[in-house]
């Protein structure tokens, strides 16, 4: 298993380039499944673990991939098996993404239920509600999701989200894009990775009106073709890069990036005494003499995103005064408090908010990874920590982070990945 031993105190400086998102490229990799004529061709692909657990995935299921230099390339000509097994779903939750897509293409879809997940309960009923509304019934039996469209075909309807729900909204669009006549979405998520997924069917020859907004209507077609597409950066990944130059007293400019998807993100680092400044596809913050405690509300875009919130809570460790980080999305996503407070720092959580009391001197020990986020606000901390931080099981971070310590090595850090057993 890995470590990384990071070695604090070191200043974040310089630039670097942006990643291409990983929760934009699940989606978009789905979709493939949706034609078996051709060949896709899909650029800016991270390579992290999400992404090669999802293209075995698709093998499974009988499509043909290519991966090298983050251009993944599919072909679904001869998809066929119908089943996406407990092995893999279990090991990342968006594998229900394939539930829409073979749905709408062969009438039938069987998807493991995903299982439990570190940061509290994250349902499905909405993507099974979605699937219903466009004609499929559902059963779920042994652990598995077995969806069947009324004579192999969907029908348009109308999807009313109670509550905004990306993946349940991703996988509402790709079974839409094929059933027959029109699909309405009312409450869709308008985040950006919905917002390329649209652009990326269009591009294949889907209709959709609304792209970008809550409100989106689907016009069936049957005939969809494989494209190029060049996805578009992680947003969570620039945020989390913004994060290290603010928390080690820092300047950065981070690359390839569209600032307006990080409006939310970038006023709060403004709030809390950062200056920054943007071009069309790049981000440059300087850090100030004293970080200044800012609350956050994490919920549904274009508000502050839930992803970002535990690498927030990170850096107001190192504020001026008393910040409130309140989740809206996920009341239960703070497995990185008790490790962060072991590092020195005095936060108190209540309900779903984050109370954190700062300025606190860190100081090195080892931290452990409970999920993909956490295990970045650990890295956040251990950088700015005083002496050497251990952050165990960064096979959470592999998951949705490409080479970060290279990428903040680059930048001055002085991170080593090394492998140790737990059980000496
Ligand atoms: C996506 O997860 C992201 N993952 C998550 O990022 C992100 O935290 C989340 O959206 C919210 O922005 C990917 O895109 C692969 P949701 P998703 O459905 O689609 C509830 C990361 O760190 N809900 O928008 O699973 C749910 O419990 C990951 O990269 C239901 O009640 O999230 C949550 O409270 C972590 N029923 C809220 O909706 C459902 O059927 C939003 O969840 C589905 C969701």
């Amino acid at each position: 298993m890995d470590k990384l031993v990071i070695r604090g105190g070191r200043r974040i400086s310089g630039s670097v380039t942006a990643s291409g998102s990983k929760n934009t490229s699940l989606p978009i990799i789905a979709a493939t499944l949706l034609t078996g004529a051709g060949t896709f061709t899909l650029h800016q692909i991270p390579d992290l673990v999400d992404i090669k657990t999802f293209t075995q995935l698709l093998n499974h299921l009988g499509a043909e991939t290519t991966f090298e230099k983050n251009t993944l390339r599919v072909s679904s000509r001869n998809v066929e098996n119908i089943q996406a097994p407990y092995e893999l779903v279990k090991k990342m939750r968006a594998s229900i993404y394939v539930l829409g897509p073979m749905l709408a293409r062969f009438g039938h879809a069987r998807v493991s239920l995903p299982g439990g997940c570190a940061f509290g309960p994250r349902p499905i009923d909405l993507h099974l509600m979605a699937m219903e509304k466009l004609g499929a019934t559902i059963t779920i039996e042994t652990g598995f999701i077995d969806a069947t469209a009324p004579d192999g075909k969907l029908r348009g309807g109308h999807i009313d989200f109670p509550i905004s729900s990306v993946g349940a909204t991703g996988n509402a669009l790709m079974a839409a894009v094929l059933a027959e006549g029109t699909t309405t979405i009312s409450n869709a998520a308008a985040e950006p990775e919905i917002e390329t997924l649209c652009r990326f069917l269009i591009a294949m020859g889907a209709t959709i009106r609304g792209t970008g907004t809550t409100e989106l209507e689907i016009e069936g077609t049957d005939k969809l073709e494989a494209i190029e597409f060049h996805n578009v950066f992680d947003r969570i990944e620039a945020g989390t890069l913004l994060a290290a130059a603010a928390i080690t007293g820092g300047d950065i400019t981070v690359n390839g990036v569209e600032p307006e998807q990080m409006k939310a993100v970038l006023k709060k680092f403004v709030h809390a005494g950062c200056s920054v400044e943007t071009t069309e596809n790049s981000i440059t913050l300087k850090s100030p003499e004293k970080l200044i405690s800012t609350d956050v509300t994490a919920k549904p875009y274009p508000s502050f995103p839930t992803d970002m919130q535990a690498q927030w809570i990170a850096l107001m460790t190192q504020a001026e005064g008393t910040s409130h980080i309140t989740d809206k999305v996920y009341h239960e996503r703070f497995n990185h408090i008790p490790e962060l407070n072991r590092l020195g720092a005095h936060i108190e959580i209540h309900k779903n908010q984050a109370i954190v009391h700062g300025p606190q001197t860190l100081s090195g020990t080892k931290v452990m990874s409970t999920d993909l986020r956490a295990s970045a606000s650990l890295v956040l901390a251990g950088l700015v920590a005083e002496g050497t931080t251990e952050v165990l099981r960064v096979y959470h971070l592999d998951r949705g982070y490409e080479k970060i310590e290279i990428k903040l090595n680059s930048l001055g850090a002085d991170i080593s990945r090394e492998k140790y057993s737990e059980f000496q």
